[in-house]
């Protein structure tokens, strides 16, 4: 039984799944939106430019954005070539075989699991401030769990809990309903950006870009600020804000031409987002000294600093619909992850059901619900952001790695979409993703390490004796 045990390619990307394929590539774009722009803008950014980048968070936006460009083309090839609901699981299993593709499922599980629930606390925040300001606020012990050390007396965060119900209710009812709902609240968030844009280049005072790079400082706990190290680690944290395009390749199944629209949903996606993040920070920094920027809802503060009120209350709707969206996105393409794991035996199998009325995997919608209400509901959230972003960063470099690996050990495998210049982008895609992945913190690198190991022991206490390949049949 060995562990690098590969997985046969099905060559034939419309084969059912059943799974429905309902979505077309401007839907894909769209998830792919849906699932980007969100806490990383209207949350990080504020943090980022105050006590990391300064001004150079627009560095920080372009740094990431290139790490982000290269595992995107190398994704693009690999969704089209290898196709599958897993992602980069599955490509893994095509390609280094079945523990390397184990440990990358067992990563994409961390990075969508954990970023669901991080951003249904900052959606909470979000829809309280808004119910605050109609005069029906919550009160406090509804708005924090009970391991909350910095709010004592929490119960539950309940707005977190009830809207991962809701969202796993739309999932149960389908993909193509759940695209409908997510594509309406897009071009809600993509009218707030617009807006912003609008009214922030008027108000620019190119004295806030200087110095463009603060020098270094040191701070009690002897963490560095600013300085091109802290650009560094802005980038490291800002690159949670590109987290989603790599979820557009998890609809590989339910796409009716997948060989063109998945390339198109991903590349797509991922350029309209980084040309709004870079004009954004690049706007915000502008309008307001990066000192001040360290608050919960930057970009709507930084219109209130100008005195634009309206385009503030625009802007916080714009951030809950954003908000709402990636949690949707991110919370599919964790079912549609779990799924593909559970039908090659890795999980247990009953997860690998699809309800035949909705073609929903509606067992995993619930489990994987209960572990993200869970989350959401009771455990505070606020230091993950970092354990979302390890995980991607090495889900990214698997997948760069596999463009590299199956060009060779498959030269014969149709490739609608080439990677360009490879194999010069998948190494440069691994070179940066490694360098952000040595600015995140010791303790991310810690949690990260202890999935880890709970990954291999659910690999060798169940997963190997029970996967579809370790049956007599297929051996
Ligand atoms: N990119 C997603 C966000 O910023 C995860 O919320």
């Amino acid at each position: 039984m060995s562990l690098f045990r590969t997985k046969a390619i099905n060559t034939d990307l419309m084969s059912g799944s059943g799974l429905k394929r309902v979505l077309g590539a401007f839907d894909l774009t769209l998830l792919g939106i849906g699932a980007i722009i969100g806490a990383g803008i209207f949350v990080l950014t504020g943090i980022a430019a105050a006590v990391q980048s300064g001004p150079a968070l627009v560095l920080s936006f372009i740094i990431a954005g290139i790490a982000c460009a290269c595992a995107a083309l190398s994704y693009a090839e690999l969704a089209a070539s290898v196709g599958g609901a897993g992602s980069a699981y599955g490509y893994s299993y095509a390609g280094l075989g079945e523990l390397p593709a184990w440990i990358i499922g067992w990563m994409l599980i961390l990075e969508y699991t954990v970023s669901v629930s991080a951003v249904s606390v900052g959606w909470s925040g979000y829809v309280n401030n808004a119910l605050q300001a109609i005069g029906y606020g919550l009160p406090d012990f509804l708005m924090h769990g009970p391991f909350d050390k910095l709010h004592p007396g929490g119960l539950i965060n309940l707005p977190a809990a009830l809207i991962i119900v809701t969202l796993g209710t739309l999932l149960v009812i389908g993909a193509k309903v759940s695209a409908r709902f997510n594509s309406i609240m897009v071009v809600i968030k993509l009218i707030a950006i617009a807006i912003f844009i609008g009214v922030a280049s008027f108000h620019v005072d190119p004295a806030n870009w200087h110095p463009f790079i603060p020098p270094m400082t040191t701070d009690a706990d002897g963490v560095n600020h600013f300085g091109y190290q802290g650009v560094m680690a802005g980038a490291a944290m800002i690159f949670f804000a590109y987290i989603g395009f790599d979820a557009v390749s998890t609809a590989a199944e339910e796409t009716r031409n997948p060989q063109r629209d998945l390339p198109i949903g991903i590349i797509g996606s991922l350029l309209i987002c980084t040309i709004l993040y870079i004009v954004v920070s690049a706007l915000l920094t502008g309008i307001v000294h990066y000192d001040k920027l360290n608050v919960p809802s930057p970009v709507a503060f930084a219109m209130l600093q100008i005195h634009q009120n309206w385009a503030a209350g625009i802007i916080s709707i714009g951030a809950i619909a954003g908000l709402t969206t990636v949690m949707l996105v991110l919370y599919y393409a964790l079912t549609r992850v779990f799924f593909a794991i559970a039908r090659d035996g890795l999980l247990p199998q009953f997860f690998s059901k699809v309800n035949a009325g909705s073609g929903s995997p509606v067992r995993c919608i619930v489990l994987t619900g209960i572990v993200i209400f869970f989350l959401a509901g009771f455990v505070p959230l606020g230091n993950l952001v970092e354990v979302t972003n390890i995980g991607t960063l090495g889900a990214f470099c698997v997948v760069c790695a596999g463009v590299v690996m199956l060009r060779r050990t498959r030269p014969e495998l149709p490739r609608p979409f080439k990677t360009p210049f490879s194999p010069l982008i998948p190494v440069l895609g691994i070179g940066f993703s490694l360098w952000l992945m040595t600015y995140l913190q010791k303790e991310t690198w810690e949690a990260f390490a202890i999935w880890l190991t709970a990954g291999l022991l659910i690999y060798f206490g169940y997963s190997r004796s029970h996967s579809e390949l370790a049956q007599p049949a297929q051996e």
